[in-house]
């Protein structure tokens, strides 16, 4: 098939490569010039396993184009996807301006009926919207669909290509059997296909995101209470999760949720409950538990070091809102750096990925060292906190880290080490909602 992506961020760049190592002929629009020539010489905006050679093998081939010409590229495709941003408003709520915008380009250049597809994370009645808009544009029979994207940044081309479920929101089975023809390739191992109308497919993309933070949050504050009264939450996960009405998956305690999806689509449902004269209880309570656990890490070691903390070096590990990305977006670590800073402390910080874009973020400080190995952000420090929990720190050489620093205090946000290993090692370990009685 033919079809077009709007937006190549990552889901359209992600869903667009996917799209075309399946047959496809893709073209991927965007509005932002340099990234688009950078992805014609190969230049990823992103970091994301495996996709570089996705890319340049599907660029090679002509089965993937890149242009800023969204007139072109309609009129070349029969599917629209679009794949922009919608991010947080002042208020709260989803900013549609950049869906909008492309709806309606497409529907001022569209010179025969295309079914217009929108990916991006939208609120409830966005589709029914579109449509009006596009429809006071143009006369031809456009169709119209909502089909949100579930994949994760980091495993996003196996998300992709190995879907738990396809999502589809039609008014029109025709419209649903388009879809159904392209999705085929990823769904061969009975993965379903699900049709329904594009308002319960836009409140499906929310409602995940906001069961999976509602999880994050509820064992973060069960971590807290565990800390509290001497239990340790690892035993205690374990205790629940064997339950298999509670399970195991994503029940592990840190330093809060971040990154571009989760922060903006708790809010923006926040927001559509208010729309609806409506309260959210619940999603008030899981965005104030995560913006709380985010200061739980700098604040155990303000507590550690008190007014020692403006002469000490402390190294971070860890930067990008989780592993595999180099997504900075709402990160916990900026709120730990941001508030160290504050307090005086020296940093050495170091990511794998995410180092450029906390770089950008930051500035260059006289208080601030990017680390381009992680044993050189350990070096002289007073203690090491572990924000991210990337495979290279798992099994580090605890020797060197012990000969290097400082002082060896460990604070493990994403408990990747045992308590009592640590101790036996001749660390002071500090994780979130761990005891262990020596
Ligand atoms: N990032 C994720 O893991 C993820 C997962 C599922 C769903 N989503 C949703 O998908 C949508 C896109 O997210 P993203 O992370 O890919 O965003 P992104 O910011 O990485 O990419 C959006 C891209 O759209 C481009 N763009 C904006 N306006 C444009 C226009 N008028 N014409 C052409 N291009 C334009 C931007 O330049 C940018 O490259 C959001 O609604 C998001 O909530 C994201």
């Amino acid at each position: 098939m033919k079809l077009t992506m709007i937006g190549t961020g990552y889901v359209g760049l992600v869903t667009g490569t996917c799209f075309a190592e399946s047959g496809n002929d893709v073209i991927c629009v965007d509005k932002i010039e340099a990234k688009i020539e950078a992805l014609k010489l190969g230049n990823l905006p992103i970091y994301e396993p495996g996709l570089e050679e996705l890319v340049i093998n599907n660029f090679q081939d002509g089965r993937l184009q890149f242009t800023t010409d969204l007139d072109w590229a309609v009129n070349e495709s029969e599917l629209i996807f679009i794949a922009v941003g919608t991010p947080q408003s002042d208020d709260g709520s989803a900013d549609l301006s950049g869906v909008f915008a492309v709806g309606e380009a497409i529907a001022r250049s569209a010179r025969d009926a295309k079914i217009i597809v929108i990916k991006s994370t939208v609120p409830v009645g966005t589709n029914a919207e579109l449509e009006r808009r596009v429809r006071a544009i143009s006369g031809l029979p456009h169709q119209f669909a909502s089909n949100p994207e579930f994949l994760k940044e980091g495993a996003a081309i196996d998300d992709f290509t190995k879907p738990d479920r396809v999502v589809v929101g039609v008014r029109h089975p025709a419209v649903a059997d388009s879809l159904k023809e392209l999705y085929l390739p990823f769904l061969r191992t009975e993965r379903p296909f699900l049709v329904m109308t594009p308002e319960s497919s836009e409140m499906t993309k929310y409602v995940a995101n906001c069961m999976l933070a509602t999880k994050i949050s509820f064992i973060n504050e069960m971590a807290n209470l565990c800390e509290a009264y001497l239990a340790d939450i690892n035993d205690v996960r374990r205790g629940i999760g064997h339950d298999q009405r509670i399970g195991f998956s994503f029940l592990f305690p840190g330093v809060g949720y971040g990154g571009s999806c989760f922060p903006k689509d708790i809010r923006a449902m926040i927001h559509m409950a208010v729309s609806k004269g409506m309260h959210s209880l619940m999603m008030h309570a899981v965005d104030n538990v995560n913006e709380a656990q985010k200061h739980i890490l700098p604040n155990k070691i303000l507590a550690r070091f008190g007014d020692s903390i403006a002469t000490s070096t402390i190294g971070v590990w860890g930067l990008a809102f989780k592993p595999k990305t180099d997504d900075i977006r709402e990160a916990p670590s900026l709120v730990l750096i941001d508030t160290l800073l504050k307090a005086g402390a020296r940093l050495k910080i170091h990511d794998p990925e995410a180092l450029d874009n906390v770089r950008a973020h930051f500035g260059d400080l006289d208080r601030l060292q990017y680390c381009s190995q992680p044993y050189d952000a350990v070096e002289g420090a007073n203690a090491l906190a572990i924000v991210t929990e990337w495979s290279e720190y798992r099994t580090p050489d605890f020797k060197k880290m012990m000969s290097k620093m400082a002082q060896p205090i460990i604070f493990d946000g994403r408990n990747i080490f045992d308590p009592a290993n640590m101790q036996s090692r001749g660390f002071e370990y500090n994780g979130i909602g761990r005891f262990h009685s020596s």
